[in-house]
């Protein structure tokens, strides 16, 4: 199976995962774009969506889907999202679309974050990945020193990306991340990170992964 229909695979079986009736929270990627496809069978039987991003709104409303406004709902009971990196705990690094802190921002409103990826994206330590953090522009060099000299990281800028908060997105690569806890509680503290991409306080319920012999679903 291509890596293509491990996604579509993974966006169909976690329809099992939406509650009927209830708001579903909506992530942003092609793995999520699957999700939202499948999701118009359903259209009728849920109240709608709130989305983690401009780009997965404009493919919700395409198909008729409701998006209602994160300040519209206290809780959502489910949010379906990928990741670029899942380990054996649920924690994740994400960002890979730049969407990473509407996505916090959602998973936070849920009671339970269904994370779907296909196989590729499961490892055993955090950071081969080259690390999304969003900066208020004016910080970026500054994070950027930060992270040379606490995590001996190299801070690059998204080149012409803004973020649909209208900030930067950094890429950290060598990072090796041992304690995902620790780091997330750590660079959050630093002036100018609006989110870091390391989904620990956040991190999946499950895991729909997609591998060549079907769904596979990690619990954690
Ligand atoms: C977007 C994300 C995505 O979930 C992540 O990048 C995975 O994307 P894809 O499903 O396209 O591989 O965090 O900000």
């Amino acid at each position: 199976m291509t890596q293509d229909e491990l996604k579509a695979l993974v966006g169909q079986a976690a329809l099992a995962e939406v509650v009927p009736g209830a708001v579903v929270g909506v992530g942003t990627g092609s793995t999520v774009n699957c999700f939202i496809d499948a999701l118009a069978s359903m259209k009728d039987r849920i109240a709608g969506a709130v989305s983690s991003s401009v780009k997965s709104t404009e493919r919700l409303l395409a198909h008729g889907i409701r998006v209602f406004d994160a300040n519209e709902v206290e809780r959502i009971p489910v949010y379906v999202d990928g990741a670029d990196e899942i380990d054996h705990h649920g924690f994740m690094i994400k960002g890979g679309g730049a969407a990473l802190t509407r996505e916090k921002i959602v998973a936070d409103l849920a009671d339970r974050f269904v994370c779907i990826a296909d196989a590729s994206k499961l490892v055993d330590t955090l950071g081969a990945f080259p690390l999304p953090v969003e900066v208020i522009p004016m910080a970026a060099a500054q994070v950027a020193r930060r992270f040379r000299a606490t995590y001996g990281g190299e801070g690059r800028l998204r080149e012409g990306l803004v973020t649909d908060n209208g900030n930067y997105i950094l890429d950290v690569q060598g990072l090796a991340i041992a304690d995902p806890l620790g780091f997330e509680t750590e660079v959050n503290q630093w002036p100018g990170v609006v989110t870091v991409g390391v989904f620990a306080r956040h991190r999946a319920s499950i895991c729909l992964l997609g591998t060549p012999a079907g769904v596979e679903t990690l619990r954690f």
